[in-house]
């Protein structure tokens, strides 16, 4: 990768040349630059409003990118380790959402872990695609869903060899990676694409002691959130791509259905900027937060009543290959707290929003945006924490096994588009789900849309809400009702004459 090249940022200095050249403006956005509103020029700044323009002449376009933003998405691609490179203004979902469709055609099979981030079942909803579920390894220490494994996919692979791609997370949410490579190994044997979800692994592939990038590992499709770990603004991700099993055309036709057609410049300016940053710096600055992850995690480790999630808890669990340290998640149980009561205590003492809590656990996210003054700051409000307001005993562990998983019926589009009744918990054994169920922990859906309530999954659900747990989906919050399909019938035959006609 040459620094040279890397240090360019083609879209900004475009978008400076314009301002540069003094153009009057007959064109959108109607603030023209800020003249048109003064006030909110004053508040985000000349400079933002300045480079808030349109696609043009100089500026290219991101439907068709021949110029600035094609040179910008090249670097980044060169810089990212990918073949292809595509700006999302939408988030690392549209990126998800883009890939499905790439690769799968309604009715279509896709093999996909159970933990997937709803942007996917909004991708299965949107294409039409068919989910073949692989459940995770869950851990019921820290109550938290892992990854999959070769193995998993191999024979789902065997009992699904019409399956057209394989979607994989990279890393999970708290920072667990799985053997990515050994993944792409299976299912390029039988010439399946992988598609990756990397909206919590942006920063991968710039430092050798984080998890191996999905590019690296030979991936073929990566939906990666530069806006989450790198330095780019909230809703700008990447695309990334390589290979030949996927068309590049086939993905850029996607993107262009779903893609806005007036693009924000000042987040495509940002994918620019903190690609030369990540480029340039990136490994230093990755190496200054791995020093200072390490540090609260040796700090923290000493503390009673809290404990870390570490390399030695995952070592040879099935799914667990690799550990992101720079996600540091924290069990507190034996504070006699839950992870929600501790996020609340964080904030509303100490000044620190953590990124997420579930029932045992929460979650801090470290990045390059971090100083010492920070993490020396958390330190010491844990050190307090753990003495002023441990309660001592250790709140309910929740350890039995998770339901099968359910038949699946429906598509999880007929489900969403399918007329819908509402019936009682109680009595929804055997009706088709139009709802998706969600326990945290693990955060892996009990049930999802077009599939058949069992009496295991009914009894398992008023288990988990005796014990307190966090249940989330449905329209009713108290989930005394859901909400199933009324024609069950009409769209399980629709489904399986479909399904026979695409397999014909
Ligand atoms: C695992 C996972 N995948 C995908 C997404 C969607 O990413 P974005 O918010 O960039 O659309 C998220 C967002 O939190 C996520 O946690």
């Amino acid at each position: 990768m040459g620094k040279k090249e890397q240090n360019r940022m083609p879209l900004w200095e475009a978008l400076c040349a314009y301002r540069a050249e003094g153009i009057i403006p007959f064109h959108v956005p109607g603030h023209k630059q800020g003249r048109g509103n003064p006030e909110l020029e004053e508040k985000l700044g000349s400079t933002t409003l300045g480079i808030d323009l349109t696609c043009m002449e100089g500026l290219d376009n991101i439907l068709n990118p021949l110029d600035v933003i094609r040179e910008a998405q090249d670097l980044a691609a060169k810089s990212f380790r990918a073949e292809h490179a595509y700006f999302l203004v939408n988030g690392t979902t549209s990126g998800i959402q883009a890939m499905i469709m790439a690769v799968c055609a309604p009715g279509e099979k896709i093999i996909i872990p159970r933990n997937a981030h709803r942007s996917a079942i909004s991708g299965l909803i949107l294409s039409g695609v068919q989910p073949v579920y692989l459940q995770p390894e869950v851990d019921q220490r820290f109550g938290i869903a892992y990854g999959i494994t070769p193995e998993d996919i191999e024979r789902a692979l065997l009992e699904h060899p019409d399956a057209k791609g394989v979607f994989v997370i990279n890393p999970t949410y708290y920072g667990v990676a799985p053997d990515l490579a050994g993944i792409v190994e299976v299912a390029h044997s039988r010439d399946v694409p992988v598609l990756v979800d990397e909206a919590h692994g942006a920063h991968l592939c710039f430092h050798p002691e984080l998890p191996p990038s999905a590019m690296e590992a030979g991936a073929d499709l990566s939906a990666a959130s530069t806006h989450k770990l790198t330095g780019s603004l909230t809703q700008s991700s990447l695309l990334l791509q390589q290979g030949s099993l996927v068309n590049p055309q086939r993905v850029k036709g996607v993107l262009n259905l779903t893609q806005t057609t007036s693009p924000s410049y000042i987040l495509l300016a940002s994918l620019d900027l903190a690609r030369k940053q990540m480029a340039l710096s990136g490994t230093r600055l990755l190496a200054a937060t791995l020093r200072k992850a390490h540090w609260v995690r040796r700090q923290l480790s000493h503390l009673p009543g809290i404990e870390l999630l570490e390399e030695k808890h995952i070592e040879g669990r099935p799914g667990c290959r690799y550990l992101d340290p720079t996600k540091i998640t924290i069990n507190v149980r034996q504070l006699g707290l839950s992870g929600q009561e501790v996020e609340s205590i964080l904030r509303h003492k100490y000044r620190i929003q953590v990124e997420l809590s579930d029932l045992y656990n929460i979650l801090l996210l470290l990045s390059i945006g971090d100083t010492w003054e920070m993490v020396q700051h958390l330190v010491a409000s844990f050190q307090d924490l753990v003495t002023t307001w441990s309660k001592g005993g250790s709140i309910s562990k929740f350890t039995r096994a998770l339901p099968p998983l359910p038949d699946a019926l429906v598509s999880p589009r007929d489900a969403f588009y399918g007329e819908t009744k509402v019936v009682s918990l109680a009595d929804a054994e055997g009706e088709i789900s139009a709802e998706m169920i969600m326990a945290y922990p693990p955060g892996i859906p009990l049930i999802c849309p077009g599939e058949r309530f069992t009496r295991d999954i009914i009894d398992y659900i008023r288990i988990l809400k005796a014990e307190g747990l966090v249940l989330q989906g449905t329209e009713d919050p108290h989930l005394e009702q859901v909400k199933v399909l009324t024609q069950n019938i009409v769209l399980v035959q629709k489904y399986r004459a479909f399904s026979e006609e695409v397999g014909s």
